[in-house]
């Protein structure tokens, strides 16, 4: 026997503004068809004003508890990533704990930008396996409108606002690869990019908070080719592939770069799951966000092999394979 980290429950939240394509069009010199044709997205979920990344990992949170079926008082761990907290510090994570009305275990944040939910989830799991803790909810959440330059057109038609958690909970399983639970993961960064994929603004270098700046072509390239590498570990570690796969829920940057990574790896197109087109790129939320449409409109179901990997700023990536 050996202890995984099972997943109970998943739960997102999405800000009530929506913005579309043709919408931003009439703000900044750019159309559908580019967006649309170079992306896939098509709209994308705006915090409103007073709406933090607290608020909306909140509501990720109660809906992840929610389908657990579990109260609040039961979590002993909250692991959040999130490239926008609420304030420098303290961090956004205690702000949800206080929110559930929890007062005992550990809650804390966690910065890896986009690949930030893989590597929160592999905290979490490490920490369940090895009995520090029982059950955690790990959350994505962001508000990246708050660091966009909405007149640089390269890079503001690409993000979005949102949140997405899942609720963890250790239990003995055979110790197969049939297991339930989180079966691996694989991160990865490599600070040579750091200049690729950035914020141009931080406490200790400028006081400010900064806007993201990206070399989208520099991004575009790397992509692919690091997350097929961090998923051929992910099947090399279990012995499972591209065939045992149910559903391939990457992090939502890019339909372009998700088909050419789906293809090289020979995943069948039905089993990936896109929410890029109505969420745009909500960094460290994309995943969970995912993960809870696929859940809820009954995809994902329970014994299902889900593989997650996601990409991001520094570069940071990795891969998770899940068994839900
Ligand atoms: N609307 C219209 N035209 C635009 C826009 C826009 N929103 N943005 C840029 N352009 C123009 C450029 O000015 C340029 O015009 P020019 O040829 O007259 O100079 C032309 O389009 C081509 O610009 P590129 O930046 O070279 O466009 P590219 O084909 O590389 O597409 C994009 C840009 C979509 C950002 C692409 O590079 C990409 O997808 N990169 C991956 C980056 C990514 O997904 N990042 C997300 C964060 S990282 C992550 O999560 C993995």
């Amino acid at each position: 026997m050996t202890k995984r980290s099972v997943v109970r429950g998943c739960g997102s939240y999405l800000p009530r503004q929506v913005l579309t394509n043709a919408e931003l069009a009439t703000r900044i010199d750019t159309s559908d068809e580019w967006i649309v044709q170079r992306t896939g997205i098509r709209q994308r979920h705006i915090a409103a004003d007073g709406e933090f990344t607290s608020h909306l990992a909140l509501n990720a949170a109660h809906a992840a508890l929610a389908d657990a079926g579990m109260d609040a008082q039961q979590i002993d761990l909250i692991v959040l990533a999130t490239s926008t907290p609420d304030n420098t510090f303290p961090a956004t994570a205690v702000a949800v704990q206080h929110g559930l009305g929890i007062s005992h275990g550990a809650a804390f944040d966690l910065q890896a930008v986009c690949s930030g939910f893989i590597f929160a989830l592999a905290t979490a799991d490490n920490f369940l396996r090895t009995g520090g803790y029982k059950r955690a909810l790990v959350i994505g959440a962001e508000t990246f409108s708050r660091i966009l330059d909405w007149n640089d057109r390269g890079t503001c038609v690409l993000f979005g606002d949102g949140a997405g958690a899942v609720v963890l909970e250790a239990q003995e399983q055979p110790g197969k690869s049939f297991d339930r639970g989180v079966l691996t993961t694989h991160l990865r960064s490599d600070g040579r990019h750091k200049s690729k994929l950035y914020v141009d603004g931080g406490p200790s270098s400028t006081q400010t908070v900064g806007h993201l700046r990206m070399e989208g072509r520099e991004v575009f390239k790397h992509a692919v080719g690091m997350i097929t590498d961090v998923i051929e570990d992910a099947f090399a570690a279990t012995g499972l592939g591209a065939d045992d796969i149910d559903w391939f829920v990457p992090h939502q940057a890019n339909k372009r770069i998700i088909d050419a990574s789906a293809h090289k790896l020979h995943i069948a197109p039905r089993k990936v799951v896109l929410t890029v087109d109505l969420h745009g790129n909500t960094s460290a939320a994309s995943i969970p966000l995912a993960l809870s449409v696929a859940v809820k409109d009954g995809r994902i179901k329970k014994g299902d092999l889900v593989l997650l990997e996601a990409m991001g700023g520094g570069f940071t990536w990795g891969s998770a394979l899940v068994r839900w």
